[in-house]
């Protein structure tokens, strides 16, 4: 099994960015987690990392029958972009949505996710383990759907 986790805008900078928001922990560091994970249970993972809108559509698209799942974090375009929607609803692609904060005990800007409608399920708040969570579900997501 390929999973595919993706990161959106300013994810690059963690461990630096609005720590007392998003902890200490970088984004290679979250990579190599979910890398320890993914080899413990069994399925290949693959990671990208983009600031820019049209390069996350442009990998989501690019997934289509490379990978059977996806974890995201589709960072501020969570709340903005109906394109990255678009991408997701378009492809089929079984998709996890995670986040490191709560995105609901935020601003109300960030209570909105254009992306969660066409998701299998979201995981918010739990810091760098909400990803390992997220590919924990997205394993469990496609193992029940290949036995249906
Ligand atoms: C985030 C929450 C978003 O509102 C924000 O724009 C981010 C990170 C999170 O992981 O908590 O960039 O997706």
């Amino acid at each position: 099994m390929k999973i595919l986790v993706v990161h959106g805008p300013n994810l690059n900078l963690l461990g630096k960015r609005e720590p007392h928001i998003y902890g200490n922990v970088t984004l290679d560091e979250i990579n190599g987690r979910l890398k320890a994970l993914a080899a413990e249970l069994g399925v290949e993972v693959s990671f990208f990392q983009s600031n820019h809108e049209g390069e996350l559509v442009q990998k989501v698209q690019d997934s289509m029958g490379e990978c059977q799942a996806m974890v995201i974090n589709p960072g501020a375009y969570t709340h903005t972009s109906v394109a990255l929607r678009d991408a997701i609803a378009s492809t089929g692609i079984l998709t996890v949505e995670v986040h490191l904060s709560n995105i609901y005990r935020r601003e109300e800007f960030r209570q909105h996710s254009y992306i969660s409608g066409v998701a299998a399920g979201q995981i918010t708040g739990f810091g760098p383990e909400s990803y390992l969570l997220g590919l924990r579900a997205a394993i469990q997501a496609v193992r029940a759907a290949s036995v249906q």
